[in-house]
């Protein structure tokens, strides 16, 4: 056993989706990149859909519920508007995220600790309808253990600060996945991971699952092709 045939690489699509809006166009279409993802290797198709819809709308989440053939995992916000949506598209996995109108890009984990309930609450409305729950999390340790939620299977750690500052964070993201893990949590990780800097941390954390990754991805498809891209990533987790 090489003990890294469990890593999974989801390949998140919003970028696709970004290129078509710019446009307000029918093309690239994001549920085509999701097919050539499959085809490449990858285990998870990703997409998360905003409040501005600024890329992913709710139409390509049915589209992408109807024909991705591995799994579909929808990353939302816990508002009452996205779970309308999530209990209307049922996609195989939502992972809740904190979002801030305007941001940028996700700025930071979900505060699961400062309001367990409500996440506890959504959660389980979204266990009642078959759909399975993620949370993503900053890799602190009270961030952790507040995730150990009934009917939640998983936390995706959030890279964006290890992306930003490098080998330093190692130590804390692995801390936080053993202590992820003690609990009986599944851990996946993502935010800003790039060829640069995923195999580090694959090393340094080798019970991550799973990666989410997708600005990076698409930026090197723009000139590899997506096909080759993903496979450059499967690449560093094999
Ligand atoms: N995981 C989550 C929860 C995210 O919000 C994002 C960004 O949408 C990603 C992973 C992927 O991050 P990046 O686009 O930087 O690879």
């Amino acid at each position: 056993m090489n003990g890294i045939s469990h890593r999974r690489l989801g390949v998140n699509v919003d970028h696709v989706a970004t290129l078509r809006q710019a446009r307000q166009a029918r093309y690239p279409d994001p549920l085509a990149a999701a097919l050539v993802a499959e085809r490449a290797g990858a285990s998870q198709i990703t997409v998360h859909i905003r409040g501005d819809r600024r890329h992913i709308q709710e139409r390509d989440i049915v589209r992408l519920a109807e024909s991705v053939q591995t799994l579909l995992n929808v990353e939302a916000a816990t508002t009452s508007e996205m779970e309308e949506i999530l209990l209307r598209t049922r996609p195989h996995r939502v992972t809740l995220v904190a979002e801030r109108p305007g941001e940028v890009t996700t700025e930071g984990g979900l505060d699961v600790a400062s309001q367990a309930d409500v996440v506890a609450a959504f959660c389980a409305r979204l266990h009642a309808a078959g759909i399975h729950t993620a949370l993503f999390i900053d890799p602190d340790t009270a961030q952790v253990d507040a995730s150990a939620i009934p009917g939640v299977d998983m936390v995706e750690l959030n890279t964006a600060r290890y992306a930003e500052e490098g080998g330093r964070e190692l130590g804390r993201l692995a801390r936080a996945t053993e202590r992820a893990r003690s609990l009986g949590l599944a851990v996946a990780a993502g935010h800003g991971l790039t060829l640069h800097n995923l195999r580090a941390l694959a090393v340094a954390a080798p019970e991550i699952e799973e990666y989410n990754i997708g600005h990076a991805l698409i930026a090197d498809a723009v000139f590899l092709g997506l096909e080759t891209s993903v496979r450059r990533y499967l690449e560093l987790l094999a």
